[in-house]
């Protein structure tokens, strides 16, 4: 995700769709207790709305829709919490993959590859193998994702690159540093959305957020569903977005 200095050219659209909408899927745990079912069954409960979502996200024009699906933190939860949010992935992928690409859906994976079981980077690879000629809706799935780290993994990148005498460290600026991180070809999100309630980023696409509008709504994950995607754009739509500029209309 580049362009994180947001040039003029990055302006909204006029008509106020977001070209790259950003969720933080979160409230599964607690939809659940509140039915006083298992955790699992709150992320089961997620994945429907996720795929609702999905076939929300095209219908409503968006380009890019990223999902933060296994944050690199949340290897601190039980291990049977994570067996679980593992499995549905699996899932996901095995019974959504092909309904996904006949609807023209390039899945896309960020996050860290290194450690993750061989059988779910290989279902992983698949999902982008196989849609990577799709242009309909790129779904970006963070999976094993951490901000932190992906800026970690840049810098030692690049400074890899200045021991071994290929880079002048003058030339290292924010643009290159955008360049080297998970997907740089996809622009930074518009509109960052996370459930619950919750009013924080939780190391979700720290750097790509730099003018990006957040928007919280209180309602837990496996209940949002496309009208909670059409309030959120409204509310997206209403905000002026000035990059560190001045007002569009006013110059104010
Ligand atoms: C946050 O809810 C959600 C997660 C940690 C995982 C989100 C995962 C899914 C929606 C399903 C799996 C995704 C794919 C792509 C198959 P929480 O557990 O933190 O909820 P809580 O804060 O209420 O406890």
């Amino acid at each position: 995700m580049s362009n994180a200095t947001a040039p003029a050219t990055e302006a909204p659209d006029p008509s106020g769709a977001p070209l790259h909408v950003a969720i933080n899927m979160d409230g599964n745990g607690r939809w659940a207790a509140a039915r006083g079912l298992p955790r699992a069954e709150g992320h089961r409960r997620g994945v429907e709305a996720l795929r609702r979502v999905v076939r929300a996200a095209h219908e409503l024009g968006i380009l890019y829709l990223t999902i933060f699906s296994f944050s690199s933190e949340n290897w601190s939860r039980p291990a049977s919490e994570i067996g679980d949010l593992f499995g549905l992935l699996r899932r996901f992928i095995r019974n959504d993959l092909a309904t996904l690409h006949s609807d023209g859906v390039r899945v896309r994976v960020i996050g860290e590859r290194d450690g993750l079981e061989p059988d779910i980077c290989a279902l992983l690879n698949e999902a982008e193998e196989l849609t990577k000629g799709n242009t309909r809706l790129n779904l970006v799935v963070a999976f094993n994702y951490g901000s932190r780290q992906e800026i970690a993994h840049a810098a030692r990148r690049l400074a890899r690159e200045v021991a071994e005498g290929k880079r002048d460290p003058q030339s290292i600026d924010a643009d290159t540093i955008s360049r080297y991180l998970d997907a740089p070809d996809i622009p930074d999100p518009d509109l960052i959305i996370r459930t619950s309630g919750e009013q924080r980023l939780s190391n979700f696409l720290m750097w790509q957020a730099a003018y990006s509008e957040l928007v919280f709504v209180p309602i837990h994950w496996p209940d949002f569903d496309k009208t909670a995607l059409e309030e959120a754009i409204a509310e997206y739509a209403r905000r002026e977005r000035r990059f560190g500029g001045l007002a569009a209309k006013t110059g104010s």
